[in-house]
């Protein structure tokens, strides 16, 4: 069967990289989250001292940003793709909240940017994969087959946003914290220069703000088929 390329983008927190990652499984896709790499290169920033405070050594990451490798790996036992910043796998600690707070700088900085859109790009080369972020149908993969355009309510968000902290264990972060985190990102994702986050033309909307994960799920595969059917 043709494979073919698709977009999810969206807001924080609205499930996004569940929906991705389930349904790459479902159809036996690859899926590459390209949010988990703007935040390995955060955490790259902050282990090697180029922020002060909030701001950032761009020149400083400009020179060393060639050696910043990260790659997906499965985890066999949980069937999950991890990811990993040169060798070390970092997938738990880029969720925390000091690398949600500071990714924005980092993703809004150009050369950044040009730099993870061609390694995704090289990643998608074969299609057969489901990617999720928030340029991947308008710059990433412009012909998608496939755009999803996904949104949810903030205060929706931010609830799921301090459940997933919580079953991590981190009982500190506040709802006020979260929510307060995600409008920051949500201004700052739609407004930055390059790459802003926006719907494709030609994506299809999904609000789950009030509907399961099996209905969503259900959703998506139509899409998926209806898609499938019009390219034989
Ligand atoms: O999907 P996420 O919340 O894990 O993404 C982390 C941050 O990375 C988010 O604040 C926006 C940024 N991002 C981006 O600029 N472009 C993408 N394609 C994916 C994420």
């Amino acid at each position: 069967m043709k494979k073919i390329t698709i977009a999810i983008d969206g807001f924080s927190s609205c499930g996004k990289s569940t929906m991705a990652k389930d349904l790459a499984k479902k159809i036996d896709y690859i899926y590459i989250d390209s949010g988990a790499m703007y935040r390995a290169v955060t955490l790259f920033c902050i282990q090697n001292g180029l922020f002060d405070g909030n701001v950032l050594n761009e020149e400083k990451l400009k020179k060393q940003i060639a050696e910043i490798e990260i790659i997906f790996k499965l985890n066999k036992d949980t069937n999950k793709p991890e990811t990993y910043l040169n060798g070390v796998n970092v997938e738990e600690r880029i969720r925390q909240m000091d690398v949600s707070n500071k990714v924005s700088i980092v993703s809004a900085v150009t050369f950044v940017r040009e730099a993870m859109v061609h390694q995704q790009q090289q990643m998608g080369k074969a299609k057969g994969i489901v990617m999720d972020g928030r340029d991947i149908g308008t710059v990433v993969f412009p012909d998608a087959e496939l755009k999803i355009f996904v949104t949810a309510s903030p205060q929706i968000r931010a609830e799921r946003r301090l459940l997933e902290l919580r079953n991590k264990g981190d009982q500190q972060t506040t709802f006020e914290e979260v929510f307060e985190n995600l409008k920051e990102r949500d201004y700052k994702d739609q407004n930055r220069a390059e790459g802003p986050l926006r719907k494709a033309d030609d994506a299809l909307e999904l609000d789950n703000s009030h509907i399961t994960i099996e209905q969503q799920m259900q959703w998506l595969l139509d899409k998926f088929n209806h898609v499938i059917d019009d390219e034989k």
